[in-house]
């Protein structure tokens, strides 16, 4: 069980990624979204999640920079992620896409990098450029955002290298439970995008008492839920106060009784496009 900020869950290759990142989803660039980098860093984050679609990458790059330099750490203490956006899946294109990531971020190695959404007839060739990418050292680690069983099961069919990572939509409201006892049959690390339901959750009934119980936030309460879970966290915030709050998950536990409850409200409900029917 995870019980500091910093802790890891070791992926399928061996490679380390922190339980805990921020999310910056939504966050254009500028000085804001610099800030929210750098002192999620400086507050103890070593994990970042951006895509290439954020249009964000080279302000996550600056706080990048500015979070190692005022924290004092090494890029190598870094885990950061980025996507290929689905007008990229292609193998030369996906090549391309990940360079060009590569340079807005200022970095020359990405620890994570991943399939964003599992377009049909199109995700397996930009798989095979992942792979290259990885066997060239390039990325630490290759996984997949947004694939449902029948999409894995589909990529892994023809892939040499199966994914690490599947980053999918959960939260209280989208348990997804079958998908993430697969992905944890196969040895494949579930990963929640939109843990906080995009802040749509945090004034329920149930998760208010569970949080007025443990002296925690309602926000607190979902974040370890997950955590409790083996699931990864990357809740999203460019509040200093809030990027605090969200890694300060270590100094209580939910009952099996209470982790039974929240689970209770699942609804299947999405915030975010439905990885079966979606047309971008
Ligand atoms: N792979 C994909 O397709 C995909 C899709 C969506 C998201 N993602 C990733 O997942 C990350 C997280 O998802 P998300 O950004 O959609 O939503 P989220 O993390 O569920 O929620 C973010 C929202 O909650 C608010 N918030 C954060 N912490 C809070 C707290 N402690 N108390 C009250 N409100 C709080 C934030 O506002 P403030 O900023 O004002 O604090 C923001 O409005 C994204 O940033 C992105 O990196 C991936």
């Amino acid at each position: 069980m995870t019980n500091h900020i910093q802790d890891t869950t070791i992926l399928n290759n061996g490679v380390k990624m922190p339980w805990l990142g921020l999310g910056v989803f939504k966050v254009e660039e500028g000085a804001e979204l610099v800030n929210a980098v750098r002192a999620a860093i400086v507050h103890g984050y070593r994990s970042i999640d951006t895509a290439a679609i954020y249009g964000n990458e080279q302000g996550v790059g600056e706080g990048i920079q500015a979070g190692i330099s005022e924290a004092g750490i090494k890029r190598e203490e870094l885990f950061i992620t980025s996507k290929v956006w689905n007008d990229d899946l292609g193998f030369d294109a996906t090549i391309k896409a990940f360079e060009t990531s590569l340079e807005k971020l200022g970095l020359n190695y990405l620890d994570l990098y991943l399939i964003h959404w599992p377009v049909e007839g199109k995700f397996k060739e930009a798989w095979r450029a992942l792979e290259q990418l990885y066997k060239e050292g390039k990325i630490k680690a290759i996984g997949v955002s947004n694939f449902q069983i029948h999409h894995l099961e589909e990529l892994m069919k023809d892939a040499s290298i199966m994914p690490v990572i599947n980053q999918v939509e959960r939260h209280p409201r989208l348990t997804n439970k079958e998908l993430l006892q697969y992905c944890q049959e196969k040895g494949i690390q579930l990963e929640a995008w939109s843990p906080l339901m995009q802040g749509q959750i945090l004034d329920n009934e149930v998760l208010l008492s569970i949080a007025e119980k443990h002296n925690k936030s309602t926000a607190q309460v979902i974040l370890r839920w997950n955590l409790q879970n083996q699931v990864v966290i990357i809740p999203k915030s460019t509040k200093e106060h809030r990027i605090i709050q969200n890694a300060d998950l270590y100094d209580f536990e939910l009952l099996q009784e209470e982790m039974e409850i929240i689970d209770g409200l699942n609804q299947n409900l999405r915030v975010g496009p439905d990885p079966d029917n979606f047309d971008f």
